[in-house]
């Protein structure tokens, strides 16, 4: 039995696919039509993860889509009642019904993101963060209304992306609550039998944290915490406080904290309070999205968000920072104390799940999800032993929860995929790519598969820049080894190369490390395994100088542990790296220029051409730029 499950008309619009529970497919739309974070409806990857199958629309038995409109309509009323009563001059709404599916969809922003690492966004924002527009709220409630009857009509869009007629779209429909979704991503194939769950989030079906204990084919809520309070909310705001507007772009504060001290932390513990019982509030004085609504855009395209912050953050920390500004010790310090602010309330309601539950694993999902640096200290600020991170913890990934909710949580089959890795993306055979290569006019040579890690070792210990295209492409944010660029993680000067070269990113951002699952104690002061990179710990300091490229300013390296079961040709390319330097990591950053990670042959040989990478390797076929060597 096939299920399809769909991330749609929010940020990181995805489908996944699976068959008797297990995954066939599960892609983000952005690496197909090259938009990062694309919202809008994903054709693309539902038309790829049919393929994949070898199927028609017609054969498939469920399809999900992770938002319900109606889901906690009796909160959004009333607030909605609130606020209405408290703004009835500027909020003229007609119904407190239609202002609650407007505070709805407002709430529809998964910001999250957190340790994305990748590059800049495309377009829009609020610049310096000075927007000067208009609430114009009842243009925002026209938006959400069409944005919330777009997902009550899923089948139309449907049919229309695989030119088929409605009437064949045999398949349930469901409209699966946003956090269920995310809570589903992070257990069902998770290694535990049973679990606590926390999807911890911006904002998604009027909620923005929910926790719950996973058991075998079910899930039960235990709490959640509601619009319009939210730790994503608080990060993306000062993230665009600080001059970063794009979406996505949150992690670029988690890498830029390390820089700062956190003066600040005061000022952020009133901006954000914890509660009893794990609960936690904003001050809503420092915000906008709760009173004058915020513009966003869901379209086919990148998401833009306004300026969230208000004018209490301008009173407090002094003037927005311009977008390319100085980055002086300010933002260093802000970022620095928002990163320790999100850090303390992430652990006072794991503590709560934690003593609620009794349970030492843990299943984590949602946009926060992605803060690898909070994650990377749960096992050291809460009793949770063994922690599960969905991949795609972000929004891409409730398109996979989505059918495990309905295949575990409603349909009540029993379990089955353990996800370790993120390979369920598209794949190419040899002579896909050996087609490409010839069709772009390359000289290339096609080595066997003993020689082909063994040679890429070689010239990674070299000091060359290699693009690493193999097998599966990844799910996530992260690139693990099959859509990657390596380098020498030994040469302090590689991040300048990177940068210089092809990622041109600020220069304050770190690269991650990639190592030998069983040596991850040796390097590092924790080794519970991070085989999706979504962990930061502390590089050991006798370890530092060692691998200067991969270690951040405070030490702390965002580590990808690699086992041979996971991903065997990665595991091997490392291996012939220790073999010839006695060093067990790599450099691993994603393939791209500033865009979508690369999906097809034909991407990674473009951002090839059109950077100073060295050297290609494609499956078996490499490349070598002539000129370079
Ligand atoms: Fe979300």
């Amino acid at each position: 039995m096939y299920i399809l499950g769909i991330n749609a008309y929010h940020g990181d619009a995805a489908a996944a696919l699976i068959k008797d529970g297990r995954i066939v497919a599960a892609v983000e739309e952005e690496r197909f039509n090259r938009v990062k974070h694309c919202a809008g409806f994903p054709a693309e990857s539902v038309g790829y993860c049919l393929q994949a199958a070898g199927i028609e629309i017609e054969d498939v038995s469920h399809i999900g889509i992770s938002r319900d409109p109606s889901a906690h309509l009796h909160k959004k009323i009333l607030f909605a009642a609130s606020r209405a009563a408290k703004q009835s001059r500027q909020w003229a709404v007609g119904s407190a019904q239609t202002a609650a599916v407007a505070i709805e969809e407002a709430g529809a922003r998964e910001e999250g993101e957190r340790g994305r690492g990748k590059g800049e966004g495309t377009n829009g924002g609020n610049g310096s963060g000075v927007e000067k527009r208009g609430p114009g709220i009842f243009r925002q409630v026209k938006d959400r209304l069409n944005n919330a009857g777009k997902v009550r009509d899923l089948k139309d869009d449907l049919a229309g992306a695989l030119g088929t007629p409605k009437s064949s779209l045999r398949a349930q429909f469901h409209n699966i609550e946003h956090h269920r979704a995310h809570l589903a991503s992070s257990f069902y194939v998770s290694p535990f039998e049973r679990a606590a769950l926390l999807s911890i989030d911006g904002f998604g079906d009027f909620i923005s944290t929910m926790w719950a204990v996973g058991e075998e084919n079910s899930i039960k809520v235990l709490d959640q915490v509601e619009y319009p309070h939210s730790t994503g909310i608080v990060y993306t705001a000062t993230t665009q406080f600080i001059g970063f507007p794009h979406y996505g772009d949150e992690g670029k504060v988690m890498g830029l904290a390390p820089y700062g001290r956190p003066r600040y932390i005061e000022e952020f513990r009133d901006i954000i309070r914890t509660e009893e019982r794990g609960q936690f509030r904003l001050n809503l004085d420092y915000f906008r999205h709760h009173a004058e609504g915020v513009d966003m855009t869901w379209d086919q395209g990148s998401p833009v968000i306004g300026r969230i912050f208000s004018d209490e953050f301008v009173q407090t920390f002094g003037p927005a920072r311009l977008r390319g500004g100085a980055l002086t010790e300010r933002e260093h310090d802000i970022a620095a104390s928002l990163q320790l602010r999100l850090e303390e309330v992430g652990f006072h309601v794991l503590n709560h799940l934690h003593q609620q539950t009794g349970l030492t694993d843990l299943g984590l999902s949602g946009g926060v999800a992605y803060n690898s640096v909070m994650n990377g200290k749960i096992l050291l600020n809460t009793p949770f032993r063994r922690v599960y991170v969905q991949p795609a913890a972000g929004d891409s990934g409730t398109a996979l929860g989505v059918c495990y909710e309905i295949h575990n949580g409603i349909l009540k089959r029993e379990r089955g995929e353990v996800m370790l890795g993120a390979y369920t993306g598209p794949e190419f055979s040899s002579d896909e790519i050996r087609e490409e290569l010839k069709s772009s006019g390359l000289v290339f040579e096609t080595l066997s598969d003993e020689v082909v890690t063994k040679r890429a070792a070689q010239d990674i210990a070299d000091g060359l820049v290699v693009g690493w295209f193999q097998g599966c492409m990844e799910f996530g944010p992260r690139a693990l080894g099959n859509r990657s660029i390596v380098v020498d993680p030994r040469r302090a000067n590689m991040k300048d190369i990177l940068n210089d070269r092809i990622k041109k990113r600020e220069p304050f951002r770190p690269f991650a490390p990639s190592i030998l699952e069983e040596r991850t104690a040796d390097y590092f002061e924790q080794s519970h395994p991070a085989p999706t990179m979504l962990m930061v710990y502390q590089v050991r300091e006798e370890r530092r100088a060692e691998i200067p490229a991969v270690t951040h300013v405070d030490g702390s390296g965002r580590l990808q542990t690699v086992s041979r079961e996971v991903n065997a040709r990665y595991y091997q390319l490392i291996s012939d790296f220790n073999e010839l330097t006695g060093v067990p990591v790599v450099l691993n950053t994603s393939f791209n220029e500033n865009e979508p990670i690369v999906c097809t042959p034909r991407h990674a040989i473009d951002c090839f051409l059109k950077t100073r990478m060295d050297v290609l390797y494609l499956g078996n076929h490499v490349v070598r730029r002539k000129s370079e060597k």
